[in-house]
């Protein structure tokens, strides 16, 4: 049966005036003319920037892909993407994840372009790529740029952001100097590369390898390791053969897909960020995906991975000693076997042909490093919408507690009462910060951890119970629920605390409840009002994104995003 023409052969197939112009204007970039006899043309995609070493090394890492591309007889395009530096961007980088999916949709469906392949890394670089790529629904693959070398300070392996949490922490409590605190700062991160714990960005980078969208140990060769070069010439190879296959996003991304990605997230201790990412990827391509599937799912699977923050490791011990394929194969017949992947092999297949090397690193489901983690989603009067929570980086002791709320009403109200010795607060308190969601700060950072107060860390006191509407870094621990929705700016409940009200957790039942009756909270709710949004808000991204950001529970995707065009366009640019 003869093959349908290629989408890119409707610009440069034609010889007419706007084949012309199409051909005439790319070969200005060097292109001869035989490559326009309608071969695959695929774009890589790289979200390379000198603001990012997650993605520093990218350029380079592209050429490999673009070796692959030519080698399996496709002609490889390269072209920017924005690069979201999570450590750079204020006020959060997440305020522009959905700003990048936008991108990214928008520049594959308008080129002529076959299949593109994804390169990011950072946190919000790899859902937001994946989520524009999903709603035009080409062959598509990722390559992540891959964990940074273990930090090294003196005399030990210290994590990305764990260790900077613990710190700060430490000196808060005046149990580490400031010239000390300091003189990590080289030795934490001292490669390109992502975050080498199991913080967002190897979290995502290790759904990836679930969802079948890259070849298997995708997530944990460190970025500067010779074989993530043989990687991206592999995946510029595979890319081409999927055009040829016709092998779209949407038959990658199944139900089955997405269950597999919930029990990889459990498996590894993942961050609780990645459950904000998969809802909104759901919502592009149309899977029903629900806040309860992350705490149902992944309950069936104990902590298998010891990486930071859950555990002890660092990402480059995770890759020696087997990376994803070994967990899935330790996931047995939990593992969806039958779904398919990029690299032509199902699931199953993969984990079949998996080892794992080291079992101080990567657990059995008979002998795990922790018992069934994933997420807890709580349900009450103070988060109807849901909140989250990691039990694998919270203390035991708490996870049943009832305590009376230390109240802050936005983020400067949090740093500015914080450390006054006067604060009304003891172990028992529950700190709870408003403000903080996706409308409220904008663009829902990572600030639910809060710091304790140091009148407390003086007295040995490292863990307590803390709300908000927030997110919390993936290298973070603690207590923390999170993702509290409806958020307070959008009137949630969390919106109706003061100080010193009784609120009651209780994980194993799953629930959240502000102990205030009904009459109080109507009474309350009269007389709350929004806060004034300032002026500098009232344009632009940021008042798009306010106007038409949806709450957690739906993966704060802006509304008018969810769901999938056709990559066709049918009209003429002259
Ligand atoms: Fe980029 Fe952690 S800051 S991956
Ligand atoms: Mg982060």
């Amino acid at each position: 049966m003869a093959r349908k023409p290629l989408r890119s052969q409707r610009s440069y197939g034609k010889h007419d005036r706007d084949g012309f112009i199409h051909r005439s204007w790319i070969k200005g970039t060097g292109l001869p003319d035989h490559v326009f006899d309608g071969r695959p043309i695929i774009g890589v995609c790289n979200t390379w920037s000198e603001l990012v070493t997650c993605q520093f090394h990218l350029r380079d890492l592209a050429e490999y892909v673009k070796r692959g591309v030519w080698e399996a007889g496709g002609v490889p395009i390269e072209f920017p993407a924005m690069s979201l530096p999570e450590t750079q961007m204020r006020p959060t980088a997440m305020l522009f994840r959905n700003l990048l999916a936008m991108e990214v949709e928008e520049s594959i469906r308008a080129n002529p372009i076959d299949g593109v392949v994804l390169l990011g890394g950072c946190d919000k670089t790899t859902p937001g790529q994946l989520m524009g790529a999903a709603s035009v629904d080409l062959p598509t693959m990722v390559v992540s740029s891959g964990p940074m070398l273990n930090g090294k300070w003196h005399g030990r392996d210290i994590g990305s952001g764990t260790d900077v949490w613990r710190f700060s922490e430490a000196v808060r409590a005046g149990e580490m100097s400031l010239t000390d605190f300091l003189s990590a700062e080289s030795s934490m991160s001292r490669s390109h590369g992502t975050c080498n714990t199991m913080g967002t960005a190897s979290t995502m980078a290790s759904l990836m390898e679930a969802l079948g969208v890259c070849l298997p140990n995708n997530a944990a060769l460190p970025g500067v390791d010779s074989r993530r070069k043989t990687l991206a010439h592999l995946t510029g190879n595979r890319i081409v053969q999927l055009v040829k296959d016709d092998v779209r996003l949407s038959q990658i991304l199944t139900r089955e897909a997405f269950e597999n990605a919930i029990l990889m997230h459990a498996a590894i201790g993942g961050s609780t960020n990645a459950v904000v990412h998969l809802l909104a990827l759901a919502g592009r391509v149309g899977i029903e995906l629900s806040l309860e599937d992350f705490d149902r799912i992944g309950r069936e699977v104990p902590l298998l991975v010891n990486l930071m923050p859950s555990g002890k490791y660092l990402m480059e011990e995770f890759c020696y000693a087997g990376g994803c394929p070994a967990v899935m194969k330790e996931l047995g017949p939990l593992l969806r076997r039958e779904a398919i992947t990029v690299s032509g092999h199902t699931q199953g297949q993969i984990a079949e042909a998996a080892e794992v090397w080291n079992r101080e690193v990567i657990g059995t489901r008979e002998a795990p490093v922790g018992p069934s983690s994933g997420v807890w989603v709580l349900r009450g009067n103070l988060c109807p919408g849901g909140a989250i929570l990691k039990p694998s980086a919270a203390t035991p002791a708490l996870l049943t507690h009832r305590g009376r709320a230390v109240v802050f009403e936005d983020i400067e109200d949090y740093h500015a009462r914080i450390d006054d010795p006067d604060l009304p607060v003891d172990e028992t308190s529950i700190l709870v910060l408003k403000g903080c969601g996706p409308k409220g700060y904008p663009g829902m950072p990572e600030v639910g951890n809060m710091a304790l107060p140091p009148k407390l860390l003086h007295r040995g006191v490292r863990d307590m119970v803390r709300i908000s509407d927030a997110r919390m870094s993936g290298t973070a621990y603690g207590t923390v629920i999170l993702h509290v929705s409806p958020e307070a700016e959008a009137g949630g409940p969390l919106a109706l605390v003061r100080n010193g009200d009784e609120i009651a957790f209780d994980g194993p039942s799953r629930t959240l409840d502000l102990l205030v009756d009904e009459a109080e909270l109507a009474r309350r709710r009269a007389e709350w009002e929004a806060a004034r949004t300032p002026s500098q808000f009232d344009r632009g991204w940021y008042k798009l994104y306010i106007d038409t950001v949806l709450q957690a529970d739906r993966g704060a995707d802006l509304d008018f995003l969810v769901g999938k065009s056709s990559p066709d366009v049918t009209r003429e640019s002259h």
